[in-house]
C-alpha cells in the first residue's frame, strides 16, 4: 500500500546525492513505485491541450523572488469544462491559477514568465486592462469573503464599478439573475438588504459566487471553494458548478479526490510546480500513468 508519506519521502530522498550504498538500499524500497517512471520524467504525461482552448497557458514559469514555485507549465483550458487541479500542498495549484487572471502581479515579488491568453489574445499586454481582465476572468476563493455590505450590494458590486446597468431596474435584473445562477435567489430574496455576512459560510460561497457571476465572465477560478464548507453545503456547490458549466468555463483547486471526480472532466495533477499528467478525469483517477499521480491517487484514496 502506497501511502502519500512514502511519497513525498521518495521525492525528497531524489535529490539527496551522493548516497552510501546503505542508504541507496532505502531509497531503493522506498522509491519502488516511482521505478518505472518514464525516461521523459520532466514532460507532462497525457495531453494538456485541448481542441477549443478558451485559455491556454504555455511555458509558464513562476518565481517568487529568487525561488521558483512553477516551472514550464503549458496547459489549456476547454471551453465549457471543469479543469480540476490537485497535488499536494505547496505545489504551484493557486500560484497556477492566479496566473491566469493577473492576480499574481499584486503580489510585489512574484515574476511571470511565458505566454497566457484568453480567447487567443494574450493577458499580459499593456492594453489589457487588469481589472477588466479579472471581470472576464472571475475568481473565488476558500474562504467566503463577501464585502461588508448588504446581498443586494455585494452582487451589485462589480456591475456598479464596470457601469453595467443603465438604471435601477437594469440593477435589480443583474442581482436577481446572478443570484438565481448561484442558487441562492430562493433563500434571500426576502432579505437582499440584510448583511451578506449573516449568512452561513454555504450562502456567503454562493453569494461570492453571484459576485463573480454579476460582471458576466467567461472564466470562473475556483480556489478550494468547499474547503471551508461542510457537506451539505459542499454537495450545494458541487450541483452549481455542474450547472455553471453550460454557460463558463472553470478551473477549480480542490483537495479532495472524489470532488475532483464528481465535478470535473479533465484533471491536471501537480508536483513541486510541475504539470506532472493531466486527461480525462475518469481516465487520470482510473489508470494514472505518472508514478508521482498514482502514488498521489492511491496514498489519499487507499
Ligand atoms: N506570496 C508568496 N510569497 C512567497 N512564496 C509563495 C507565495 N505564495 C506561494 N508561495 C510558494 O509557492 C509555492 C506554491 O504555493 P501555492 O501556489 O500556494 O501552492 P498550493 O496552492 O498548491 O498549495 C510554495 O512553495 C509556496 O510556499
Ligand atoms: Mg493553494
Amino acid at each position: 500500500m502506497v501511502t502519500i508519506m512514502k511519497h513525498e519521502e521518495s521525492a525528497a530522498t531524489k535529490v539527496r546525492v551522493p548516497l552510501d550504498e546503505e542508504e541507496s538500499q532505502a531509497v531503493e524500497t522506498l522509491a519502488a513505485p516511482s521505478a518505472e517512471a518514464p525516461a521523459q520524467s520532466d514532460e507532462t504525461v497525457g495531453d494538456p491541450f485541448v481542441e477549443r482552448a478558451k485559455m491556454s497557458a504555455r511555458h509558464v514559469d513562476v518565481f517568487y523572488g529568487e525561488k521558483q514555485a512553477i516551472f514550464d507549465v503549458s496547459l489549456d483550458l476547454g471551453e465549457h469544462e471543469v479543469l480540476a487541479l490537485i497535488g499536494p500542498s505547496g505545489c504551484g495549484k493557486s500560484t497556477f491559477l492566479r496566473c491566469l487572471n493577473r492576480m499574481n502581479d499584486i503580489i510585489p515579488e512574484c515574476r511571470v514568465e511565458g505566454d497566457l491568453r484568453l480567447d487567443g489574445e494574450d493577458i499580459r499586454t499593456r492594453g489589457m486592462d487588469p481589472v477588466l481582465l479579472r471581470a472576464r476572468v472571475g475568481m473565488v476563493f476558500q474562504k467566503p469573503n463577501p464585502f461588508p455590505k448588504s446581498i443586494y450590494d455585494n452582487v451589485a458590486y462589480g456591475p456598479r464599478l464596470h457601469g453595467l446597468a443603465a438604471n435601477r431596474s437594469e440593477l435589480d435584473e443583474i442581482v436577481a439573475t446572478s443570484l438565481k445562477r448561484a442558487g441562492l435567489w430562493g433563500e434571500v430574496k426576502d432579505r437582499l438588504h440584510e448583511a451578506g455576512t449573516g449568512l452561513s459560510g454555504g450562502q456567503q460561497q454562493r453569494l461570492c459566487i453571484a459576485r463573480t457571476i454579476a460582471v458576466s465572465p467567461e472564466v470562473i477560478l475556483m480556489d478550494e471553494p468547499a474547503s471551508a464548507l461542510d457537506p451539505i453545503a459542499t454537495a450545494v456547490i458541487e450541483e452549481l458548478i455542474e450547472e455553471l458549466r453550460q454557460n463558463y468555463t472553470i478551473a477549480i483547486v480542490t483537495h479532495s479526490m472524489q470532488q475532483a471526480a464528481r465535478v470535473s472532466q479533465r484533471t491536471a495533477y501537480f508536483h513541486l510546480g510541475k504539470l506532472i499528467e493531466v486527461g480525462e478525469t475518469d481516465r487520470v483517477f482510473t489508470n494514472p500513468r505518472h508514478p508521482l499521480t498514482e502514488n498521489y491517487i492511491t496514498g489519499r484514496i487507499g
